[in-house]
């Protein structure tokens, strides 16, 4: 269904035209010996198995498809109507207004404005481990730092101890939910628990970018707590289930002061491109296409996990659609290093788990690469 006709004439011709372009380009340089062939600009490269930045390449949709095309046409204007319909779809969705929403450029910029906000006022506090690339815009910008909890064996956050380190230096608590890279999702009760008692103490920021992709999504999201009042921003992001990674479109959902007050920086229309929110549009009540991504990534989760434990290793129970793999004694970097040269882009290490290793659920075919590549590797490293 997702290789339609449509998508495949759509993806034809754009290829057909590319290399039309590229090629009278390099016909013309005649005296060239070899033919370089050239990088894709778009997406990774033809035998190369990414894994390592959580997309899902089954999007976009093909109602996203056929949106972008539409939205393109009127690519001479600025964002206008289609900014507020999308405010409308998600605040019907939720019960809350456009004025709980800010629509952003990727749900990155929305964060990184949270986190600016946060850090004139105070610290983060995180867990060891989280999505940190946008907070750490603070310690960058020399406003702040970001307060972690020690590291656990288990990897899991422990809220406890958690609530027990806000203190008054603490103006924003953030947890990934479910987390990055673990791919381990929060206790709903616990984490709707925590969240009530913390923002009464500073704002309490969950990301939810992997949200959708779990099971039973509406129950491990905190926004029904942003619409009883509490001080709460929630993340979330079209580039994963919705696989529009490369159309950056995301947004928060806070109280509409908080709201206001990150739009301060700068996130909101003019960040905006009408083609990433047509497909936003289009795919947002999308249920077959995200039903189907969802059986994808559950698919290539089921290799990966057997695939590990066949090679004598373990993974933590992801909900999400990327790995946390334990390679016991080795090194995460080496691993990924060796597992570029059989195409298998992966990610290194984080912070200092110098034997854990991320792996994202791609294509079935790019993560059979992995699995492929998985004991060739192990036993290269001894
Ligand atoms: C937990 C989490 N939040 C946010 C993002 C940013 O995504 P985007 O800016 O594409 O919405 C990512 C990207 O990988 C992520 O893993």
């Amino acid at each position: 269904m997702h290789k339609s006709l449509s998508r495949r004439l759509f993806l034809q011709g754009a290829t057909a035209a590319f290399s039309a372009a590229t090629m009278g380009g390099l016909a013309s340089a005649a005296s060239a010996k070899e033919i370089v062939r050239p990088k894709p600009l778009y997406g990774p490269p033809p035998g190369i198995a990414r894994l390592n930045s959580n997309e899902n390449p089954y999007g976009p949709s093909p109602a996203a498809l056929k949106a972008m095309m539409e939205a393109s046409q009127k690519g001479a204007y600025y964002v206008f109507d289609s900014v507020i319909r999308l405010k409308e779809m998600i605040a019907e969705r939720h019960g809350l207004t456009p004025e709980h929403i800010s629509i952003g450029s990727g749900s990155s910029a929305g964060l990184t404005a949270a986190a600016i906000v946060a850090g004139r006022k105070g610290n983060i506090l995180g867990p060891d481990l989280f999505w940190d690339t946008t907070s750490r815009v603070v310690e960058i910008q020399e406003l702040g730092e970001i307060k972690r909890l020690p590291k656990l064996e288990s990897m899991q956050i422990d809220l406890d101890a958690m609530y027990a380190a806000i203190d008054d230096s603490v103006s924003m608590v953030q947890v990934t939910n479910p987390n990055n890279p673990t791919g381990l999702l929060i206790d709903p009760v616990a984490m709707n628990n925590f969240c009530i008692k913390a923002s009464k103490k500073c704002t309490v920021l969950s990301d939810e970018a992997y949200n959708e992709i779990t099971d039973n999504s509406d129950a491990n999201s905190v926004i029904p707590l942003v619409k009883q009042g509490h001080d709460i921003i929630v993340a979330r992001t079209f580039s994963k289930i919705y696989g529009l990674a490369g159309m950056r479109v995301g947004y928060l959902i806070a109280q509409p002061e908080k709201i206001a007050e990150i739009e301060k920086y700068g996130v909101g229309w003019y960040g905006l491109n009408q083609a990433g929110l047509a497909a936003a549009i289009a795919s947002y009540e999308d249920h077959t296409f995200m039903d189907y991504c969802r059986s994808k990534i559950k698919e290539a989760r089921e290799m990966v996990s057997a695939a590990v434990k066949e090679n004598g290793l373990t993974a933590l129970p992801s909900v999400t659609n990327f790995m946390f793999v334990n390679l016991g004694e080795l090194n995460a970097e080496t691993f990924r290093a060796e597992m570029e040269k059989e195409n298998v882009h992966i990610r290194g290490i984080y912070r200092d788990y110098t034997n854990w290793s991320r792996v994202s659920m791609g294509f079935i075919e790019d993560v059979q690469k992995y699995t492929s590549a998985l004991p060739k590797v192990l036993h290269r490293m001894g």
